[in-house]
């Protein structure tokens, strides 16, 4: 090995770089000259076998091509790298200026919000929350809940019958039946769930949700009652909104009551959402019947307690000026959107 071996190997780079034209070629040339068996590098493991005092000057040398041999690799190298995104860009293959992709953000359905909602002001008054069957038996739907066979209030409710003995549940309350048969009082429950009727127009669909919410223990009054269904209507709808007790019939209630609160629409004044009268009808309510007592073992002397029952598509119907429940079901963006 001669001074002028190690430096003509700058000379052999040198020609065949300018040869090279693309990146797998230089980097052939780097693994040729300056990999673990490159010509460079067996010339750099001979430096032991050089005579003694020309070795530091063997070592410089060996070096410094070295050094020089690496960056003109290194050179080479990054003018075809940029020339190639310079191509990319130019021939359209990356387009630095396109937007990103924009994954739009899902949200929850206004009747979900409005369930949570409600359910979150029961919860924090200590009410916990209990679910059932949507498939029901008629004892559990009607019978224990005193609608006779007969009974004129049975045809109030459009039931779906999957047999003479089973239908689709069309309320929430048969859950208090099957919660009192399970639990001992005090009990303070909510059930949220799907309920079917056989009606559809712009305030009726065959599938709707309905909340239900009960307590009972010794000494409940209507005014516990008023008092929850108060807290609940204030939360919901504003404290300022006003809130009536009018008579009504549940065969599982007595005395019973519908809950109204002053038109969203007209304050009261009078319009055609709330006929004129001013108020809207936002739920079903009243002192649980001592036969529904008697009907699960509860000793009707002993215990008192309230019920109530809503549906959740109302009540954001009422909380959001909504006129057609129909819009809950298309999946018509532009109405979900705004909530
Ligand atoms: N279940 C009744 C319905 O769907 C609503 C209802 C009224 C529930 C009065 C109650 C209640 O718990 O006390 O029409």
């Amino acid at each position: 090995m001669t001074k002028n071996d190690i430096l003509s190997t700058k000379d052999l780079v040198h020609e065949e770089l300018k040869k090279a034209n693309d990146l797998k070629t230089i980097q052939n040339i780097r693994i040729k000259y300056l990999g673990k068996k490159g010509i460079l590098t067996d010339k750099l493991k001979a430096l032991g076998s050089i005579d003694k005092k020309d070795r530091p000057e063997y070592g410089r040398v060996l070096n410094e091509t070295k050094n020089h041999i690496e960056t003109l690799i290194k050179k080479q190298e990054d003018s075809f790298k940029s020339s190639e995104l310079d191509h990319a860009l130019k021939t359209g293959h990356l387009d630095a200026t396109v937007p990103g992709y924009f994954t739009p953000s899902g949200q929850l359905h206004p009747t979900t919000r409005v369930l949570d909602e409600v359910i979150s002001v029961f919860l924090s008054l200590g009410f916990s929350i209990e679910e059932g069957p949507e498939v029901e038996s008629d004892h559990y739907n009607f019978e224990a809940l005193n609608f006779p066979k007969d009974h004129p209030a049975r045809d109030m409710q459009d039931t779906f019958y999957v047999t003479d003995d089973i239908v689709l549940r069309t309320h929430t309350s048969p859950m208090q039946i099957r919660v009192m048969e399970k639990h001992k009082p005090p009990l303070k429950v909510i059930v949220p769930g799907k309920v079917y009727r056989c009606d559809a127009d712009v305030s009726h669909t065959p599938m709707f949700q309905q909340l239900e919410g009960f307590m009972v223990d010794e000494h409940i009054s209507m005014s516990d009652l008023k008092g929850v269904l108060e807290v609940f209507i204030h939360t919901v709808f504003g404290q300022k909104i006003p809130v009536r007790f009018r008579p009504s019939f549940f065969p599982f209630t007595e005395p019973s009551a519908e809950v109204d609160i002053g038109c969203v629409i007209c304050n009261g004044s009078g319009c055609n959402v709330c006929k004129n009268s001013g108020w809207l009808e936002v739920l079903g309510a009243g002192m649980i019947n001592p036969k529904v007592f008697e009907i699960v073992g509860y000793d009707p002397d002993a215990y008192t307690g309230f019920a109530f029952g809503m549906g959740i598509e109302r009540i954001t119907m009422l909380k959001y000026g909504i006129d057609d429940i129909r819009l809950f079901f298309e999946n018509d963006k532009r109405f979900l959107e705004q909530f």
